[in-house]
């Protein structure tokens, strides 16, 4: 490469560059199963992960950006539903303290893993996709939460289902955060 191409590489701004970006994948629309069967590779179960985004009917028209915004949202669906059926589960449980105290921990720890996903949220409106991986809530807020309350075959199914989710999501940034670098190139 000749030096005096250099200062026209340099005038590309990162502005014009993210608006070619967001012009370049937004215009590819639709997740397809080809894609759907990659993402899904990645996880500990292809077949709850593809029914989990193809549950979701935006899947099919989504631009790579949506993609990911949709699966975090798939899991803050399932966080919101655990939350909501451990702070039952506390409620419920009165003659036992022990229990209870698993249940309330296991409240607190879904606080704090929807909080996680809000913030993923953020960071992949940001297109930000690198550190939605880095920043997200892990796996495990939801073995703990099992761990303190005991297996029973309800509460290991949607352990079960939000280990799912949190590995769905992570799995798109990832392959989303993949495209983007191809398409730099
Ligand atoms: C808690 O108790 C309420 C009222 O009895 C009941 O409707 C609900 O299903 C219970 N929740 C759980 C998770 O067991
Ligand atoms: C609840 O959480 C506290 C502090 O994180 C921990 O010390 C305690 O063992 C937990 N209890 C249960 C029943 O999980």
């Amino acid at each position: 490469m000749s030096s005096s191409q250099t200062p026209a590489l340099t005038a590309l701004s990162f502005a014009s560059l993210s608006f070619f970006f967001s012009f370049f994948i937004s215009h590819c629309n639709g997740v397809s199963q080809q894609t759907i069967s990659t993402v899904c590779s990645q996880t500990q179960n292809d077949e709850l992960c593809a029914s989990l985004l193809n549950g979701d009917p935006r899947t099919a028209s989504a631009d790579l950006p949506l993609f990911s915004l949709l699966s975090i949202e798939l899991a803050q669906k399932q966080a919101a539903r655990n939350h909501e059926t451990f702070a039952q589960l506390r409620d419920n449980t009165t003659g036992d303290p022990n229990l209870q105290k698993g249940y309330a921990n296991c409240t607190s720890l879904y606080d704090k893993l929807e909080a996680d996903l809000r913030r993923a949220h953020e960071l992949s409106e940001a297109r930000k996709y690198e550190e939605v991986i880095k920043e997200g809530p892990g796996y495990a807020p939801a073995y703990d939460c099992l761990n303190g309350v005991g297996f029973t075959p309800v509460l290991g199914e949607i352990t079960r289902d939000m280990l799912i989710a949190l590995e769905t999501y992570s799995s798109v940034a990832s392959y989303v955060a993949q495209q983007i670098l191809l398409h730099l190139v």
